[in-house]
C-alpha cells in the first residue's frame, strides 16, 4: 500500500498537525513512465488514486475462495476512467500549440474532453450518436461548454467523421486513437499494483473501443519491465452480446446493448486488445443485456456500489466465468468498473423499485414502511 513517489507534489498541513500529501494527479505521479518533458504544460484535474476496493460479497456470491477487488474508475473527477487519458490528451494539445479538440463519444469521452478542454482553454467540439448517449454523459458535455453535435448515425460513424475533420482542420483528435490517451490510461494498471502490492492474476475488463484494455496491459508490461512486478496477470475483456466484434471477430454494423458505453460496432483498437488477449494468455467474452443489469443492480445492492451499465458487464461477466470455472481457485481478481451510476439515471430507475408517493402525514407513512 501507499508506494506513491509524491516527489513535486502538494504539501500542505492537515488541521490535526499531520502532514498531508495531497496527489497531485497521474502525470506528476508517473511522470517518468510518460511521454512528457519540463516543458510540458500539464493540465490536471486531480485524476486517478482511485480506490481498489475489495468485493467479499462478490466472491461470497460467486466462489469465496477468490480474492476479488473493484478499481472504482467512476471516482475520478468526471465519473470515468477517461480522465486518465485525458489529462495527457490535453496536456500534448496545448503543447503543441492546439487552440481546439474534437472527438466521437458513447458520452464519457465527450464529458472528459469537455471539462479537461475547460481547464486547459482549448474549445472542446464533440459528436455523439443521437438517442445512445446516456443523460449524465450529455449534460456533463454541454456544462462544462463544449459544442455538442449529436449525429444520426452511430458511434463508428461519428468517430470516422471526426478522425477525417482532424486530419484536415486544425484541431486534434482526442480519441484513443490519440497516442496520448493509452498513454494516461496505462497508468490506472500501475496504480493496481501499487495499491495490491502485486499484479492480480486476472484483470478482468469491458470492451468497447478497445482501448482501455490495451492500455492495462501497456502499462502491466511496463511495471514488468521495470522489475516492479514478477508476473504478469491475464487481461479478460468483455463485450456485450449485441454489440460483440472482437468476440465475433466481424464488424457489427448495428450494435446493439443497454450498456451504451459500449455500443460500438468496430473498435478502432481492435487489433491492440486482440495483442492484450493473446500475450496476456486471457481471452473475450460476452454477456447479454439481462446479465449486465442483474449484475449492476447486485453491485449496488450487496456492494454498495453504483457504477454505469459498461461497468457492471465486467460483474456479470466474472459471474459467467467462474460458472464456467475459468478461474483457479484462490486466485486474485481484480476488475475495473469504468464509469459512474450516475452518468445513466434512466437505467437505474427503470432497473429500480419506483419511489412511492404518500402524503404528508405520519400514518401514511407507517402504513409503507411496514416497520
Ligand atoms: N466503460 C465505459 C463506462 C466507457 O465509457 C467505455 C468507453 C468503455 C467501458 C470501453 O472502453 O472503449 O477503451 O474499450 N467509452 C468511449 C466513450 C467509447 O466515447 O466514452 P474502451
Amino acid at each position: 500500500m501507499g508506494q506513491y513517489d509524491f516527489e513535486g507534489g502538494l504539501r500542505g498541513g492537515g488541521s490535526n498537525g499531520l502532514v498531508m500529501s495531497a496527489w497531485p494527479g497521474v502525470i506528476e505521479t508517473y511522470r517518468k513512465y510518460l511521454p512528457v518533458t519540463e516543458k510540458t504544460p500539464v493540465v490536471t484535474l486531480y485524476e486517478g488514486n482511485t480506490p481498489l476496493v475489495p468485493a467479499p460479497r462478490l466472491a461470497e456470491a460467486t466462489d469465496p475462495s477468490l480474492e476479488i477487488y473493484l478499481k472504482c474508475e467512476g471516482f475520478n473527477p468526471t465519473g470515468s476512467f477517461k480522465d486518465r487519458g485525458m489529462t495527457m490528451a490535453m496536456s500534448k494539445a496545448l503543447e503543441a500549440g492546439s487552440r481546439a479538440v474534437i472527438c466521437a463519444s458513447t458520452g464519457n469521452t465527450s464529458a472528459s474532453a469537455a471539462a479537461f478542454a475547460a481547464r486547459a482553454g482549448l474549445r472542446a467540439f464533440v459528436m455523439v450518436p443521437k438517442g445512445a448517449i446516456a443523460l449524465g454523459k450529455l449534460s456533463q458535455a454541454a456544462i462544462h461548454g463544449a459544442k455538442v453535435l449529436t449525429v444520426d448515425g452511430n458511434f463508428d460513424q461519428a468517430l470516422s467523421i471526426v478522425r477525417q475533420i482532424a486530419e484536415t482542420q486544425p484541431v486534434t483528435l482526442v480519441n484513443s486513437v490519440n497516442p496520448f490517451r493509452l498513454e494516461g490510461q496505462k497508468t490506472a494498471a500501475f496504480e493496481v499494483v501499487d495499491q495490491l502490492g502485486r499484479p492480480p492474476d486476472y484483470h478482468l475488463i469491458p470492451v468497447g473501443n478497445a482501448g482501455n484494455i490495451s492500455a492495462y496491459w501497456r502499462g502491466y508490461r511496463e511495471y514488468h519491465r521495470d522489475g516492479k512486478i514478477k508476473d504478469l496477470p491475464r487481461m479478460v475483456g468483455f463485450q456485450a452480446a449485441g454489440a460483440a466484434p472482437i468476440y465475433e471477430n466481424r464488424i457489427i454494423d448495428e450494435p446493439r446493448t443497454v450498456a451504451t458505453a459500449i455500443k460500438i460496432g468496430n473498435p478502432a483498437s481492435w487489433g491492440l486488445a486482440l495483442e492484450a488477449m493473446q500475450d496476456s494468455q486471457g481471452w473475450i467474452e460476452v454477456v447479454t443485456d439481462e446479465e449486465i443489469l442483474r449484475a449492476y443492480r447486485l453491485l449496488a445492492r450487496e456492494e454498495g456500489i453504483f457504477m454505469e451499465p459498461a461497468s457492471a458487464a465486467t460483474v456479470a461477466g466474472l459471474m459467467k466465468m467462474v460458472k464456467a470455472g475459468r478461474f483457479e481457485p484462490g486466485s486474485t481478481l481484480v476488475l475495473t468498473l469504468t464509469g459512474h451510476g450516475l452518468k445513466d439515471p434512466d437505467t437505474a430507475l427503470e432497473s429500480a423499485t419506483r419511489p412511492t408517493t404518500v402524503p404528508a402525514s405520519i400514518d401514511a407513512v407507517l402504513a409503507q414502511l411496514g416497520l
